[in-house]
């Protein structure tokens, strides 16, 4: 339990340092509650061996949610911006594949990748969308649309709560929305399909 405690500060110094140095990449001046992670994997693909790509995992809070939730570690790719939060993000979850990069390469970076990465079943993304001009979002859906699996869930939570529409999901399906309001501050997640 201690060392549960612990780890949690950390986390939240780590990433309170992150938002002092970059507020507007960061997008947030806490990692997300336990509450909001569980509501992003809720969505995770049935099917165990497809890939699930994590776009801004931060320090790893809705990581832990899709792991508690049966993700294999191994089947889990995650890109960060943030190099030394990448590097604590390798070191806490050895088995997955964090890459230190930008998310809107992600079709570059997958293909670099030393997995054979088609399609993954489904994206799971903390990026502040909201923080970037629309036409910068939709560059970033249109990847996403690219990378999913024919019935793939993009998976995004904002802090805007009235809105479940997230900036760029303008050409895909709304599958699901709701408040989580165990979360500083509450946050909406937004399910979508192509
Ligand atoms: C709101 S935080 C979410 C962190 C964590 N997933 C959570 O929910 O606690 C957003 C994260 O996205 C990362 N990020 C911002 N822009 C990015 C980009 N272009 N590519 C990859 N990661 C990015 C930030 O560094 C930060 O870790």
């Amino acid at each position: 339990m201690a060392r549960k405690i612990i780890a949690a500060l950390s986390d939240s110094t780590v990433f309170l340092r992150a938002w002092i140095a970059n507020p507007q990449r960061t997008g947030a001046v806490a990692p997300s509650s336990p509450q909001l992670g569980a509501a992003m994997a809720r969505w995770l693909p049935r099917d165990r061996e497809s890939f699930v790509l994590e776009l801004g995992p931060g320090t790893g809070a809705v990581t832990d949610a899709l792991l508690k939730h049966g993700l294999r570690e191994d089947r889990l790719v995650a890109i960060e911006k943030n190099p030394d939060l990448a590097k604590r993000l390798q070191k806490k979850f050895p088995r997955a594949h964090i890459i230190a990069g930008d998310a809107w390469d992600l079709d570059q970076l997958l293909r670099d990748c030393p997995l054979p990465i088609e399609s993954v079943g489904a994206v799971i993304s903390s990026l502040p969308l909201l923080n970037f001009p629309k036409a910068q979002a939709d560059e970033l859906a249109q990847k996403i649309r690219a990378i999913l699996e024919p019935r793939g869930r993009w998976v995004q939570y904002s802090y805007h709560i009235v809105k479940d529409r997230s900036r760029g999901a303008d050409d895909f399906r709304l599958l699901a929305s709701k408040i989580v309001w165990l979360n500083l501050p509450p946050a909406r997640v937004s399910v979508f399909q192509k």
